[in-house]
């Protein structure tokens, strides 16, 4: 019988990719995913560690899972429980400790060693012993040991093609839980996301936490960047539309701007982090670029390609921030105009530099501070979706809505479209009048075509 694996997913898209692939790696061995926890032979955490709350988050699961390990104990079963990702490579040990019911813990590099790990696991729980514990940066490249990646991802999929990162942000655990940054040879990137279009994907969004840093080998050993990557991606039949996430000013090169400017099926939408629109906050923070730099980068990203819209992420209350440098952030929001954005509050995570910095900005002012930057991206985001009223948006429909016969979809600029429409159009670009504009979606109407099918339009920039 089938044994039953369950993986929850914290964090970025990096992990949701690669929670996936450690289903794939399971498959093999028997393990068929499921929806939930209970009943399941093994609960991975696939986890992270960029704030304190988002690591807290794994220890009160845990505490859950314990009851269910208990119940299945009790029933005779066995039930494994492995904590992954970057809190399993930032604290190791540590959680085995802080949480018994554990089985494993093993590192964002090391899940190709996931079967191996599994058997000792086992043992161990037949026999005693030490816990598995996996946090190593092996020499092997974990990509080149995994099977093939399943091609069956949905309408839209996740596509990692770079990992790590060398720029150590001052206030950021990245380069420590992902290690040093790689990039996957390109020949293995196309073939992937052939496979991922022959199984229905008609979107792909690359994936990196430094994406934009891509270097990877090329066909014949010359070193391709994101945008020549890009360009080959946009010439595989069948594969409509391209993203990618998440890049870094300091990587956006002359070729990733031509390709917005001339690849069709890289979508106009961008999220580029800036974290502060304060020099003298950026400079702390080991950013290697200025609030200036960063307009500058968004005028030529918008010379290439004038509907690009972006967003960005933005920590408050960083070691030191005063109101002037504040007040730089809202001016520097105020300037770029962005169609969505994620804010934090900096939260001091163990081990970085900014956790010595002192200066701690006090919790109320992290939060008024927190709340002025949302009502003002906010009025952005509500602005950005009323603009798109009237407008006709090629949109890809991903899944079935909330109400019978509704489904949901993205257009180009990642606004999620509510629109009536027949399951068989899942899966196709679709045009949709848009009728309205909300908060965080929009909603509007498929525009019927004349003929028994619709045809899934070709994608062309359509004017807000
Ligand atoms: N690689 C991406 C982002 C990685 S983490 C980049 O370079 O921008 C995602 C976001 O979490 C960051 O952009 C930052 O805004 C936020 N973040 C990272 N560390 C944080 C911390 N210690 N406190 C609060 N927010 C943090
Ligand atoms: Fe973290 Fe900075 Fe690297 Fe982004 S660029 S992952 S914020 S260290
Ligand atoms: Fe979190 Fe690790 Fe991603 S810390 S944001 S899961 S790279």
């Amino acid at each position: 019988m089938a044994k039953k694996l369950f993986v929850k997913t914290y964090g970025c898209q990096m992990n949701v990719y690669d929670s996936d692939r450690m289903a794939d790696v399971l498959a093999p061995h028997g393990y068929e995913s499921s929806d939930t926890p209970e009943g399941a032979d093994l609960v991975i955490l696939n986890t992270c560690h960029i704030r304190e709350k988002a690591t807290e988050k794994v220890y009160s699961e845990l505490g859950r899972l314990r009851a269910l390990k208990d119940e299945a104990a009790r029933q005779g079963r066995r039930m494994l429980i492995g904590v992954a990702g970057c809190v399993a490579q930032a604290e190791g040990e540590e959680i085995a400790r802080r949480a018994p019911v554990v089985d494993l813990v093993f590192g964002p590099q090391t899940y190709h060693r996931l079967p191996e790990l599994l058997v000792r696991a086992l043992e161990r729980d037949a026999l005693g012993g030490a816990r598995v514990v996996d946090t190593d940066f092996p020499a092997e490249a974990k990509f080149d040991h995994l099977p093939e990646a399943a091609g069956h991802r949905g309408a839209t999929a996740f596509l990692s093609v770079q990992e790590g990162c060398d720029k150590f942000c001052t206030f950021c655990v990245v380069p420590y839980t992902r290690g040093a940054e790689f990039s996957r040879p390109a020949a293995d990137v196309l073939a992937e996301a052939r496979r991922l279009v022959a199984g229905g994907s008609a979107e792909i969004t690359l994936l990196g936490q430094n994406v934009n840093a891509y270097h990877g080998i090329g066909p014949h050993g010359a070193t391709w960047g994101l945008g020549r990557l890009i360009r080959a991606l946009a010439d595989i039949p069948g594969l409509q539309r391209l993203r990618y996430t998440t890049s870094h000013p300091r990587d956006v090169d002359d070729e990733l701007i031509a390709a917005h400017r001339e690849v069709p099926a890289l979508m106009p939408y961008l999220h580029l982090p800036v974290q502060s629109g304060s020099d003298r906050l950026l400079t702390a923070m080991n950013r290697k670029h200025t609030a200036e730099f960063y307009r500058r980068i968004v005028d030529r990203l918008r010379d290439a390609r004038p509907d690009l819209a972006l967003s960005s992420d933005f920590i408050v209350g960083f070691p030191g921030e005063t109101d002037q440098d504040f007040a730089d952030t809202l001016r520097l929001v105020r300037e770029v105009g962005f169609a969505q954005a994620y804010t934090f509050k900096y939260s001091a995570r163990p081990g970085t530099p900014a956790a010595d910095m002192g200066d701690a900005v006090p919790e109320p002012v992290k939060a008024d501070r927190l709340s002025a930057l949302q009502q003002l991206i906010g009025a952005q985001q509500v602005a950005f979706n009323k603009a798109a009223i009237g407008s006709v948006q090629p949109v890809l429909f991903e899944r079935r809505g909330a109400r019978p016969g509704q489904l949901i979809g993205r257009g180009p600029w990642m606004q999620s479209v509510h629109a009536d429409a027949p399951d068989r159009l899942l899966g196709h670009v679709v045009p949709v009048r848009i009728i309205d504009g909300h908060a965080n979606s929009l909603s509007g109407a498929v525009v019927t075509i004349a003929g028994p099918e619709p045809a899934p339009p070709a994608i062309e920039r359509v004017t807000a």
